[in-house]
């Protein structure tokens, strides 16, 4: 029988396929995107069936049934964008804050006055679990548009037991029916909730007892985050819980010195996180224990920009000690309130300083092995996930230097044509 094609792309100017050995692209390998001038992509069954030069791929196809065939008139793809790291499942929103922000309040003392990410918490304990669905889903179809076709979401905005479940279970209905695919984390060590102020540690045994058991027994999360901060969760409390939910069966990963160097960064190394994110305030001995044990940096140049800090991430750094650096916009009603990933990549190229090809590996395939699915999305390779964004876009460069417009033209997910 002839071989069934969906669907063909053709007519790719410039296919970057981030193609290459299996694991997250380290240091200089992150300079090695697999483009590909003139070249088509096939897909069959959701899944990528050939990809290479259109007349490879042409040759590849002879005698196949192809259904459909869209001509990308020469521009750019990718495969579809990764965003690792969002608060995608909150109540409400914190305009307010920008006038405190604008008289010179940082954001630890937004959140020691008892707003910042409490007063989220407040909102989000009075919202329905359909009113937060409804607010999230903007969200993700917005996400969606922009190019991303996978996303992780993340709890930490319910704080009992009973509110995290509700979070979670958003982001597990989202799933189910929206195009872009979710990885749940549990985050209930975001804050410490105001009925347990002074009380850290009785919070964290709650969390290890209760909610973790849990979230684990229903299924609801993949990860398990903490946001290891000077007034926030100390870094022993912070091993004490991640390494609860690592025997549960949790992978690990840490908002890591994001403000002051307590150490995140080491124990990301010692706990052996997937990932560990932030990281502002790293230490070079931080940086490298991440390094000597496989820890993925998520940088997110959007937060450093919004709340008008002079210091970035050291992706430089990062990447010259061997690191593999993904990218993530953090969405989040406070630090990061954008889901826009593509401006992302131009703060982390005039930021970070990062090149376009360092960029591109960062918000696909470095990105989906910090959530725990490199082995099927990320890049475009044969038996992968037919995930795939056309941009508007002659070359790679072209996305971060023409900034703060969306460049996407066409989304696939699963080979199928979700925007356009
Ligand atoms: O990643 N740093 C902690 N958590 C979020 C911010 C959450 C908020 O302000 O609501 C972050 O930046
Ligand atoms: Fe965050």
């Amino acid at each position: 029988m002839a071989q069934q094609i969906d669907l063909l792309i053709h007519n790719i100017g410039t296919l970057v396929t981030m193609r290459g050995t299996p694991g997250p692209r380290k240091g200089s390998e992150m300079s090695e995107v697999g483009a590909i001038p003139n070249g088509a992509i096939a897909v069959s069954g959701g899944l990528i069936a050939a990809v290479g030069t259109e007349a490879d791929v042409r040759t590849a196809l002879e005698g196949a049934a192809i259904a459909t065939e869209y001509d990308a008139e020469g521009l750019l793809a990718t495969p579809g964008l990764i965003d690792p790291h969002t608060h995608l499942v909150h109540g409400g929103s914190r305009e307010h804050e920008l006038a405190l922000k604008l008289q010179g309040a940082s954001y630890l003392e937004i959140l020691a006055q008892g707003g910042g990410i409490l007063s989220t918490v407040r909102a989000t304990r009075k919202a329905s679990e359909d009113e937060l669905f409804r607010q999230a889903k903007r969200s993700l179809d917005t996400m969606l548009e922009y190019g991303v076709t996978t996303a992780e979401a993340k709890s930490g905005y319910g704080l009992t037991l009973e509110d995290e479940i509700k979070q979670l279970r958003v982001a597990h209905r989202l799933n189910q029916v929206h195009p872009v695919q979710l990885v749940s984390t549990f985050m209930g060590a975001h804050m410490v909730p105001e009925e347990y102020k002074g009380r850290a540690d009785e919070y964290v045994q709650l969390l290890i007892e209760e909610m973790l058991p849990e979230v684990k027994r229903q299924g609801l999360a993949e990860f398990c985050d903490a946001f290891c901060e000077h007034g926030v969760f100390t870094v022993k409390q912070t091993e004490r819980l991640l390494a609860a939910a690592k025997s549960l069966g949790f992978s690990v990963k840490l908002h890591a010195d994001e403000i002051e160097p307590i150490g995140g960064a080491e124990l990301a190394g010692k706990l052996g996180c997937v990932s560990a994110e932030h990281l502002l305030a790293a230490s070079d001995s931080g940086l490298e224990a991440m390094q000597r044990a496989g820890v993925i940096a998520v940088c997110l140049p959007a937060t450093s920009f919004n709340l008008r800090l002079t210091n970035h991430a050291r992706a430089r750094r990062m990447i010259e000690l061997g690191l593999a650096v993904a990218l993530a916009t953090d969405y989040n009603p406070g630090s990061s309130p954008t889901e826009n990933i593509q401006l992302a990549m131009t703060l982390a190229c005039l930021n970070l300083g990062m090149t376009p090809e360092e960029i591109i590996t960062a918000v696909t395939i470095n990105a989906a092995y910090a959530i725990g699915r490199g082995d099927r999305a990320g890049s475009l390779e044969v038996g992968k996930q037919a995930d795939i964004v056309v941009f508007n876009a002659p070359n790679l460069a072209y996305l971060p230097y023409h900034f703060g417009i969306n460049h996407v033209n066409t989304v696939v997910k699963l080979g199928r044509i979700v925007v356009s």
